[in-house]
């Protein structure tokens, strides 16, 4: 049920998750050009938590695509195959706020799988998707099964999407991407400081859409970084804001260090004999100094 008494979002980022603008904008450039280029097809997110991301990459169906989703939600208090921190931390998850969350965004539901990630591939058929977005279990096997279901579910063309895959408290994740990498033909498009964006296809026209975005922002930067010399990966980096200049001298500021020397000598002179004396007169010292430069 529903629960419709409670606040809804209003936008995304109301929605609590760990989707950042850097990753919702390469999300949104990689799944537009896709309906700019290629034929309709479908999108699957494995963990969704309270719906940040899904709701996201429902923005970006066309007529006749389909978003699936799978999430242990309430599940997890009894799923004996993840570990004891895992249950905790998702303890109060609940599919009705997803639902309710979505729904805030969306007219239709997302098809909704309440289970472990292992069963995806039960309902989406082989070569179906566009993207895949991996955010579920971090560790090493459940990553590398949803890997292998990736590659399945995915057309030759397909995206890859990866959570945390290169964070301390994910090295299970780290583990099964690049094992994905290096051995079983797994080509890098582009990384920001969460998410790897991948296929076994070829990365290069997808490269070529992220690098058009980027030229046209100044919010954003890439900085291309490589896992050996033929195997380029586009890093999105958000762009540093340049630096202020300093500020030039004002016309009066000789006359605006005047008074504030003189204010300054009617101060110490008035808390001189006080018993913070000295130290006043110290202090003093150091801001004519600095009046001064
Ligand atoms: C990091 S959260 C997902 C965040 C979400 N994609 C977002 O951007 O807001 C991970 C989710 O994966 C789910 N999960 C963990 N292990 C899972 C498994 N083995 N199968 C399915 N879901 C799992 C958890 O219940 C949790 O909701």
């Amino acid at each position: 049920m529903i629960d419709v008494g409670k606040d809804l979002p209003k936008k995304l980022d109301d929605v609590p998750g760990w989707l950042s603008y850097g990753d919702q904008l390469v999300f949104q450039w990689l799944l537009e050009w896709q309906s700019r280029t290629q034929e309709p097809s479908d999108l699957v997110e494995v963990g969704v938590y309270k719906g940040k991301s899904a709701i996201h990459l429902g923005r970006f169906l066309r007529d006749g695509e389909r978003l699936t989703v799978c999430d242990l939600f309430d599940v997890a208090g009894s799923e004996e195959t993840i570990r004891d921190d895992v249950r905790r931390a998702y303890a109060s998850l609940s599919q009705d706020e997803f639902e309710s969350n979505y729904l805030a965004f969306h007219d239709e539901l997302p098809e909704i799988i309440r289970g472990l990630s292992s069963l995806i591939t039960d309902h989406v058929s082989a070569g179906s998707c566009r993207l895949v977005h991996i955010d579920a279990s971090h560790m090493y096997e459940h990553v590398r099964g949803d890997t292998f279901a990736a590659k399945e579910m995915l057309r030759q063309d397909g995206i890859v999407v990866f959570d945390d895959y290169r964070t301390e408290h994910t090295v299970g994740t780290a583990a099964a991407v690049w094992e994905a990498i290096a051995n079983d033909g797994l080509n890098p498009i582009a990384c920001t400081a969460m998410k790897l964006y991948a296929t076994w296809g070829d990365p290069v026209p997808a490269q070529n859409e992220i690098r058009a975005q980027v030229s046209q922002r100044t919010d954003y930067k890439l900085d291309p970084v490589f896992v050996q010399r033929d195997l380029p990966v586009l890093r999105v980096v958000p762009a540093k804001k340049p630096r202020p200049a300093a500020a030039p001298a004002s016309e009066n500021s000789g006359e605006l260090r005047k008074i504030a020397e003189e204010a300054l000598a009617k101060a110490t002179e008035a808390l001189a004999k006080t018993s913070g004396g000295g130290r006043i007169e110290r202090l003093a010292r150091k801001v004519r100094a600095r009046i001064k430069k």
